[in-house]
């Protein structure tokens, strides 16, 4: 493994999904985890991340001690460049000139960093203080107008710093440099494939579970289906899947969880049809934090009973679809055995975000099954919680999934329910989910999947607005498009959609949907709008 060390920010995030595109495996720890402890994890190479302190202030996040004595290759990155100049006697200034953005280092000293590599390259800096004297034993390898020492690298001990961030698409050879960093200065190789991803996550799998039962809640979103997918492949009908069908899924969500996904994987399914259910707990309700919580309460309770009625009753309670598996066979667990396990989908982002990977976390469960009761204790399986989203994604096409599961943008779990603005009804959702398979139909037409996060269609259930159709005058609702473009929701921008592809959704919608005689763009960024209505 190679150990990113987090200054804070995002930029160790980043870099260690650089690192695993180069085919090494990766992982974040904080900065204050204990040198010993790094060691422990038989690192074949440390980096240092930036990060967005400065070395000067009172309580900025140093180097662990004894890091710098480990006998392992290290390379610090901005901040990191800085803490690793700063602990082994160089210097480090404040300045005057920032260095925000698009900047060109010269190559002073090619080293092993930068050897073949053009003499002048395009990096992306983002920092105030710059190291004005590299440490005794280093080289320094490249400089810019106002940072003398850009690049510096001291081979013998193994330790390379750059001021620039390699991780940075805008740096030009940053992955050519981070490259040579791992398999030139630290020997590893490149042995992490998506291949070897599945093979050792079903072996870890059938290790934790044994020959055991688990059950596993499918929301229709890519995570849990690969989490489920790879656990059936590890565990076959030891696995059994509950998928609640509230009603507020998309048009032909549902179908494509209990048609094609067990068709593909063979999984054990349990549907529960709660869809009336749903609909009187939301009754009347328009305030969006009330559906937000009604819709996941209900869901907890539905996946509550379906559990104990799993746990209770054997395989008899499979639904449609059950019994088709193609499972183990051997160790197949018989019916009156307990359920022990619970697999989520949980990824690496929220296993860092709460708690940097230390293992010692409380992990936020993001997903629908959150509070179970405490006489349903579940040991959790988590086979997708060292990944990273674009890797789940290459993991569910590794397993065999099709391409609409695995390609699915993300979607909310109260699903079309924060989409009608209004109350909830069974005749809106309908009108919704007919718009929304248009617009969907037509992004995918167009071949625009990949590059839209997301594109949420939004019901103005409770305005009403006049139209003429048909020499007819018309009293419908407005429909809102909201495509957006992201790299992760936390910001978004309206997507500039072509003009003749919103020309055919609103002609198709307009025409196909009852209801429906307008059709309005939303075109606020994120911030300061969100990307959901509610
Ligand atoms: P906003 O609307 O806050 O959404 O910009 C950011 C991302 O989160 C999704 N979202 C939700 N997901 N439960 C979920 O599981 C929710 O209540 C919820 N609300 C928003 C939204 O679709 C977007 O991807």
């Amino acid at each position: 493994t190679v150990l990113v060390v987090d200054f804070g920010a995002q930029y160790a995030q980043l870099i260690a999904r650089r690192v695993r595109e180069c085919h090494v495996f990766s992982e974040i720890v904080p900065s204050t985890m204990p040198a010993a402890e790094m060691l422990a994890r038989r690192p074949k190479a440390i980096i240092l991340s930036g990060g967005p302190a400065s070395v000067y202030e009172e309580g900025a996040p140093a180097a662990p001690e004894g890091l710098f004595d480990l006998g392992v290759p290290t390379f610090g990155i901005c901040y990191g460049h800085q803490v690793m100049a700063q602990a082994l006697g160089g210097t480090v200034e404040n300045s005057d000139v920032a260095e925000y953005g698009g900047a060109t280092i010269a190559v002073t000293s090619p080293g092993m960093l930068f050897a073949g590599l053009p003499h002048e390259q395009a990096v992306w800096m983002s920092h105030r203080d710059f190291v004005s004297g590299a440490p005794s034993g280093f080289t320094v390898t490249a400089s810019t107008d106002v940072t003398p020492v850009a690049g510096m690298e001291d081979r013998t001990r193994g330790f390379f710093g750059v001021q620039f961030h390699p991780e940075v698409l805008h740096t030009e050879h940053g992955m050519e440099i981070l490259r040579r960093f791992l398999y030139e200065g630290a020997g590893c190789r490149p042995n992490w494939t998506m291949v070897n991803i599945a093979d050792e996550s079903i072996e870890a799998v059938r290790a934790q579970v044994g020959g055991r039962r688990a059950i596993c809640a499918l929301s229709g979103g890519v995570d849990s289906a690969v989490a489920a997918a790879l656990v059936q492949q590890a565990i076959g009908d030891q696995l059994t899947c509950v998928f609640v069908d509230h009603g507020l899924l998309r048009k032909g969500e549902a179908e494509q969880v209990e048609k094609d996904f067990v068709a593909v994987t063979g999984v054990n399914l349990h549907v529960v049809d709660a869809q009336e259910r749903f609909l009187a707990a939301l009754g009347g309700v328009t305030d969006p934090e009330e559906k937000r919580k009604i819709i996941g309460r209900e869901f907890i309770r539905v996946f509550e009973e379906a559990a104990r009625e799993i746990v209770e009753g054997g395989p008899g309670t499979a639904g449609p679809g059950g019994g088709s598996g193609r499972g183990s066979g051997d160790g197949a667990a018989g019916a009156s055995e307990p359920v022990e396990f619970l697999v989520q989908g949980t990824l690496y982002p929220d296993v860092v975000e709460s708690g940097g990977g230390t293992g010692a976390a409380n992990i936020k469960s993001h997903h629908n099954v959150g509070g179970l009761p405490e006489d349903l204790q579940f040991k959790l399986v988590e086979p997708l919680r060292t990944l990273f989203k674009d890797e789940v994604r290459a993991l569910g096409e590794q397993l065999g999934l099709p391409s609409e599961i695995v390609w699915r943008q993300p979607f909310p779990g109260p699903g079309l329910g924060i989409r009608i603005i209004g109350a909830v009804t069974r005749e809106r959702l309908d009108v919704l989910r007919e718009a929304d398979a248009i617009a969907r139909e037509e992004l995918t037409r167009a071949g625009l999947d990949r590059e839209i996060w997301q594109f949420p269609v939004v019901l103005l259930a409770d305005v009403r607005s006049v139209g003429v159709q048909g020499d007819g005058r018309t009293y419908g609702h407005p429909i809102v498009l909201r495509p957006v473009t992201s790299e992760d929701a936390m910001t978004a921008d309206w997507a500039r959609l072509p003009y003749d592809v919103l020309q055919r959704i609103s002609t198709r919608i307009t025409n196909e949907v009852r209801e429906i005689n307008r059709v309005t763009v939303d075109i606020t960024s994120k911030p300061p709008g969100t990307i959901e209505w509610e």
